[in-house]
């Protein structure tokens, strides 16, 4: 079926990008452009629940993030701690189910736990389903989601359709996104991602993401409504299927 094009996206993906240069911007160390991000964040939730939006999927740390130096990426994860300790239940307050995708292993017990936590805490919840991506990279998803597959299936082993690793994937409990959100200027997907964006529609703005608000997100709507979703198909068969 080809989905309606012109509503609210259910699902949006979004890459978080530019603290650190909205901190340099203002001479301030590169923890403050991570914290102001955090408000951001709050504001990016409240948006989507005000228009419907019934996925939301951000990038908080990648794979590749643990490259930075050592006091960032403890600086990272204290934040994040500290999140999801103050929180969590203002978000179950607002009916947000609230998940993590990545490979949680190389985070603390005690990161996990809290995770662990707020997923069971919030499991119920239908309003919006709030995905944070941490220690997430693309290809990691797609190459566990084959470790499984074999494991439960080793006959895969001759050969697979696309469509048998869509249960082992780590968002298999959403629709792929629709609307692809890259704030910070760069126009690339570092590793977010991979499989499931095959079709989504790319937005990027120069905003940094301490800057990104409703509004923000509003002209990130009203571009993904303007434009046509083919899936393959010619702009004739689209209409004609309307
Ligand atoms: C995104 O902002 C946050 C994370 C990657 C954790 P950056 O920290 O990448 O900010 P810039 O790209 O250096 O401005
Ligand atoms: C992508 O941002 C990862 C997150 C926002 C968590 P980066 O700032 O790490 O991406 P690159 O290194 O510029 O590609
Ligand atoms: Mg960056």
């Amino acid at each position: 079926m080809v989905p309606e094009a012109r509503s609210v996206p259910r699902h949006i993906a979004i890459i978080m990008d530019g603290n650190g240069r909205w901190a340099k911007q203002r001479l301030l160390p590169r923890v403050a452009g991570h914290r102001k991000g955090v408000e951001a964040v709050r504001a990016t939730i409240r948006a989507c629940i005000e228009r419907g939006v019934e996925y939301l999927t951000l990038f908080a740390f990648s794979s590749e993030n643990w490259r930075r130096p050592a006091d960032e990426v403890s600086i990272l994860m204290q934040l994040f701690m500290r999140a999801l300790e103050q929180e969590v239940a203002k978000l179950h307050d607002n009916g947000v189910r609230f998940k993590v995708i990545g490979d949680t292993s190389r985070f603390e017990p005690k990161i996990r736990e809290l995770i662990a936590g707020a997923e069971a805490q919030t499991a119920m919840n239908a309003t919006l389903t709030l995905t944070i991506a941490a220690n997430y990279g693309g290809r990691w998803d797609i190459a566990q989601a084959a470790g499984k597959l074999l494991a439960a299936h080793p006959d895969a082993a001759r050969g697979f359709t696309p469509e048998a690793l869509d249960p082992y994937l780590s968002m298999a409990y959403a629709p792929e996104p629709d609307l692809f959100i890259r704030t910070g200027g760069e126009q690339r997907v570092s590793n977010f991602l991979l499989w499931q964006l095959a079709y989504t529609e790319l937005y990027f703005t120069d905003l940094l993401w301490p800057d990104f608000d409703a509004d923000a997100l509003g002209a990130a709507i009203l571009s993904y409504q303007q434009r046509e979703r083919r899936f393959g198909r010619t702009s004739e068969q689209v209409e004609a299927a309307r």
